[in-house]
């Protein structure tokens, strides 16, 4: 293939390297307000009052809405349907929206909204997930807390587990992380007195967006236009938040009668948008004297925060990854996700399975220590194989790349050579190795299946340059510009001239989400669905002059050849005009079955899954402890690389925020108010942490996949902090099962002579 395969530069970088391309704070419009928010400075709350006579009256405050100004549904639709668009009696968590100031300029807004007096009075607020799971605590959802519950089962672990050589228990806790995309939440709604409104922002999912508008102002779903601007970074947190974000601005708006604008502030963004939920995670996994593992009893409790928003589904996906990428007959997974007075947690690259990747990796790894076995062996002795059963019941088919992505890794990062078992490091500084197995469900999977579907639209104009549009969104990770091979590859158009439009809801099918690495395998089918039909117009024609039949010929870039000579795309494109051939087309396509049985706990979760293993190496300064990573090694099966320097960046890109992950990042609360929501204190790794990151691309072609390609956007994230963390115990034989590896715990670990859990 010509083009898909290839690193083809990206179509959409030259407009946002130089600046060009328009954000959502970027958009002026004629009469434009902006909009403030007012929000709890408590965890939890009774509202008594809320005055707006002293900011009504400061200068260029227009307005000032609460719940009771809301014409629609006070709620925005996301699983369920508990969370406010602006609180009504209570506030459940620090920065919760209790009112909107709308003013001529961001300076009144602010002023605006710091002058609303609400009288509130503070209740006592549940912060500790395992506490709010006691019979007698205080409750905000239901009769246990619990939003959700799943399960997984299989076999009878607590009779694997007697029998088991080895048991090995361990309790792991894993922190919030921040999404700190470099463009905050922002929103623009202007409603037409004619009865509809128009919202352009940044976000993930137009169509959720769409829904909460239209929810919140009591609209037809027809007359809420969204379309998505473009959009700096999602990693997950631009899939639920826009819809509030968008219902304010909508609100605002629908209220003042003009254009308004909502551009969150870094500190309040930090504050108040989703997070990867902390979670407390139990295992108990039983092997055999080879190191096999014979069983799985685990329990995965979430703090959910204080509205159920996504929690349910990112829970789903971690508890069907639970068992781990291995081959177990008798699993017992129990996941809650539980309701607390913080802020509401969501999706996050990897959606609920970075958490248990570090519990699981992390067990595989003190028993192949106590087996005495190595550790990338240990795992290739587990590990699931083309034909293999999962611990749900899925039977998995040739593309399963785990086997090779851990060879790869060995080798590339000269494992045999270098591994030396943990623990008996000498001196001041040490080095260690550690590896982790992942696998990632491509898809929304069976608990999402109805919404797994997506819809296109190609047109290629005389001239031979081409336009299309998606339901899904460019948020960076490449869309556009993998896409565009498609349709270049395809129909002979050169790339150059492929131009993307925006998604928009009133044009385009109801496409979903762009969550759950789903992009290239739904809008990739659905474009080359729409590409078949005007390829068979480009054919047709063809056929015409060169007299050959349509089998016969073969579209490349620019001309289409048959066995007896060519014409070019625009002799071919020329015919078109005069036959008058249609040269637009929609496409469709919507997921292979996928099937989940809750009572049993058992089913084929996932049209397929992508798998990786990484190696990582670290240098530990153990008077300080202080964690260097040196150099990492990720393999990653992702079907087939369309565009492989962009796996690449993915992998390279996830990686760093695995780190980050695994390393530094962590929310700080005190009595339920969050502490470090600003930059300078929430850290990230930036480049000057990052490590040299081998990126190695697996391709075992998936049959549903465009050209044999596989979603795996999320999965570089996942594997990286269950590395990191076997690499640390590797040099110092310290085990932490508290992330992040901060220098204060790695130093309490090394020199209170205790493993820190
Ligand atoms: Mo993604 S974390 O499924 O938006």
């Amino acid at each position: 293939m010509a083009i898909v395969g290839t690193s083809v530069h990206r179509n959409d970088a030259w407009a946002k390297a130089r600046g060009a391309a328009k954000f959502t704070g970027d958009i002026r419009l004629p009469g434009m307000v902006e909009v403030a928010v007012v929000r709890s400075p408590h965890a939890r709350a009774r509202i008594l009052e809320i005055d707006t006579s002293r900011a009504s009256q400061i200068n260029g405050v227009l307005g000032v809405f609460t719940a009771r100004d809301i014409p629609g549904k006070n709620l925005v639709p996301l699983v369920f349907q508990d969370m406010p668009a602006l609180a009504m009696d209570e506030v459940r968590y620090h920065g919760e929206a209790v009112a909107l100031v709308v003013g001529d300029t961001r300076e009144a807004a602010w002023a605006g909204a710091r002058a609303v007096d609400v009288k509130y009075r503070v209740m006592d607020a549940i912060l500790d997930p395992i506490k709010a799971l006691d019979k007698d605590a205080d409750k905000l959802h239901g009769n246990d807390n619990v939003f959700r519950r799943w399960t997984v089962k299989k076999g009878n672990v607590d009779k694997a587990l007697q029998n088991a050589h080895l048991v090995v228990k361990g309790t792991y806790h894993t922190p919030y992380q921040e999404h700190l995309y470099l463009e905050p939440q922002s929103m623009v709604a202007w409603w037409s007195d004619e009865g509809y409104i128009e919202v352009h922002g940044s976000m993930q999912c137009p169509f959720y967006v769409r829904d909460a508008v239209a929810a919140v102002l009591g609209l037809d779903l027809s007359s809420v236009h969204v379309i998505q601007a473009t959009t700096g970074g999602g990693f997950g947190g631009k899939e639920d938040v826009p819809s509030t974000i968008a219902a304010h601005a909508a609100l605002a708006s629908f209220l003042t009668g003009r254009p308004a604008r909502l551009v969150l502030s870094r500190d309040e963004d930090i504050l108040v948008t989703s997070k990867r939920h902390p979670a407390v995670i139990e295992y108990e996994s039983g092997f055999d004297e080879q190191g096999r593992l014979l069983g799985v009893k685990a329990r995965y409790v979430m703090d959910a925060g204080a509205y159920a928003t996504l929690s349910p589904i990112v829970l789903w996906r971690g508890t069907m990854h639970a068992a781990g990428p291995y081959r177990v007959e008798h699993v017992d997974i129990e996941a809650l996700a539980v309701a607390t007075n913080k802020v509401p947690c969501g999706a996050y690259r990897g959606f609920g399975e970075p958490q248990i990747h570090f519990a699981f990796e992390s067990q595989m790894d003190i028993a192949a220590d106590k087996l005495g076995i190595d550790p990338i062996e240990m795992r290739l002795k587990n590990a699931l194989e083309p034909g293999d059963t999962t611990a749900t019941g899925q039977v998995l088919k040739k593309d399963v790349g785990l086997v090779q992505a851990l060879n790869a890794v060995r080798e590339a990062s000269s494992w045999d050579s270098r591994f030396e078992t943990p623990g008996r490091k000498q001196g001041t500084v040490r080095r260690g190795l550690g590896v982790s197995a992942v696998y990632y469900g491509v898809g929304l999977g069976a608990a999402g299946q109805a919404l797994d579907r997506a819809g296109a639209f190609v047109q290629v104009m005389y001239d031979g340059s081409a336009v299309f549009a998606v339901g899904t969104v460019e948020m960076g990770q490449g869309m556009v510009s993998q896409l565009s091979q498609v349709i270049a590859q395809e129909l002979g158009v050169s790339i150059e001239r492929v131009r993307a439009l925006p998604p928009d809801t009133n044009l385009l099918p109801d496409s979903g989400p762009t969550v759950a690495s789903r992009t290239t395998v739904m809008s990739g089918n659905a474009v080359l669905n729409a590409c078949a039909r005007i390829k068979q117009q480009l054919l047709e024609a063809t056929a015409g002059i060169l007299n050959e039949p349509v089998d016969a010929l073969t579209i490349e870039p620019g001309r289409v050849t048959g066995k007896n000579g060519a014409a070019t795309l625009d002799e071919v494109l020329h015919r078109c005009f005069l036959e008058r051939r249609d040269l637009a087309s929609t496409g469709w396509f919507k997921s292979p079955e996928t099937t989940w049985d809750e009572k049993k706990g058992q089913g084929s979760p996932y049209m397929t899954f992508a798998w990786a293993a990484n190696v990582v190496e670290v240098e530990v300064d153990t008077e300080t402890g202080v964690v260097t990573p040196i150099e990492i090694w990720a393999a990653h099966d992702v079907g087939k690389a369309i565009n492989p320097a962009q796996v690449r960046g993915q992998i390279i890109g996830g990686s760093l925020q695995g780190l980050g992950y695994g390393l530094m990042e962590e929310i700080i609360h005190k009595d339920g108010l969050m502490q470090n929501n600003r930059l300078s204190q929430y850290i990230v790794p930036t480049i000057g942490d990052a490590p040299k990151i081998n990126a190695i691309i697996i391709e075992t072609g998936f049959e549903h996949g465009p050209y044999g390609a596989k979603g795996f956007g999320e999965q570089p994230l996942i594997g990286i902090a269950p590395a990191l963390a076997n690499a640390v115990y590797n040099a110092t034989g310290k085990r932490v099962k508290t992330l992040p590896i901060t220098p204060e715990r790695l130093f309490a670990a090394l020199h209170d002579d205790k493993t820190v859990d």
